[in-house]
């Protein structure tokens, strides 16, 4: 389980070290390299455990970091560009709807791999946007993220701490 350390160690998410609180969007950077990383290894590979490994991963990855940036990063930094906020928005629903069918899918099944290459297009385009039109834009303003930091590293770990909750309950059940 990629999760292993998790409840050890909360606050690290998927990243593996401290959250980063005086540069959250650092934070944000790496789990779009980490995205990347995985999507690499899953378009490349022809080994189906190795996919279904890469695509739970990305699954996971992408449900923390979604609600990372709605719920904390996107309300704290809209006032610096509000249509473009509008325009990430919209495409993370996009993106839930998708993860949403995926959840409900085997990896077995042959339609997966197909929503699962449209998913990684989709995400690319949108972190890609986020890290050349977006991030720029927030340092040119000159904006003292450190608050937003803290924020983002709490809520962070309440979900960490949430998720390895609900994994010590289904063990319980089984
Ligand atoms: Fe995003
Ligand atoms: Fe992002």
């Amino acid at each position: 389980m990629a999760s292993v350390n998790d409840s050890n160690n909360p606050g690290t998410g998927s990243r593996g070290s401290a959250f980063p609180v005086d540069r959250p969007v650092e934070a944000l950077i790496r789990d779009h390299n980490l995205v990347r990383k995985l999507a690499d290894k899953y378009l490349n590979s022809d080994h189906p455990e190795v996919k279904k490994q890469c695509a739970t991963q990305i699954l996971q990855a992408l449900h923390m970091h979604s609600q990372l940036e709605e719920s904390v990063f996107y309300p704290a930094v809209r006032a610096i560009d509000p249509g473009m906020i509008a325009h990430f928005e919209q495409d993370h629903q996009q993106v839930d709807d998708m993860l949403a069918s995926l959840r409900g899918m085997s990896l077995d099944d042959q339609r997966t791999d197909g929503l699962m290459r449209e998913l990684i297009k989709m995400v690319m385009d949108h972190v890609q946007q986020e890290e050349n039109d977006f991030f720029p834009k927030l340092e040119r303003a000159g904006m003292d993220l450190t608050q937003v930091g803290l924020q983002m590293a709490a809520f962070e770990a309440n979900l960490v701490h949430m998720q390895a909750q609900a994994s010590d309950q289904g063990m319980r059940r089984r």
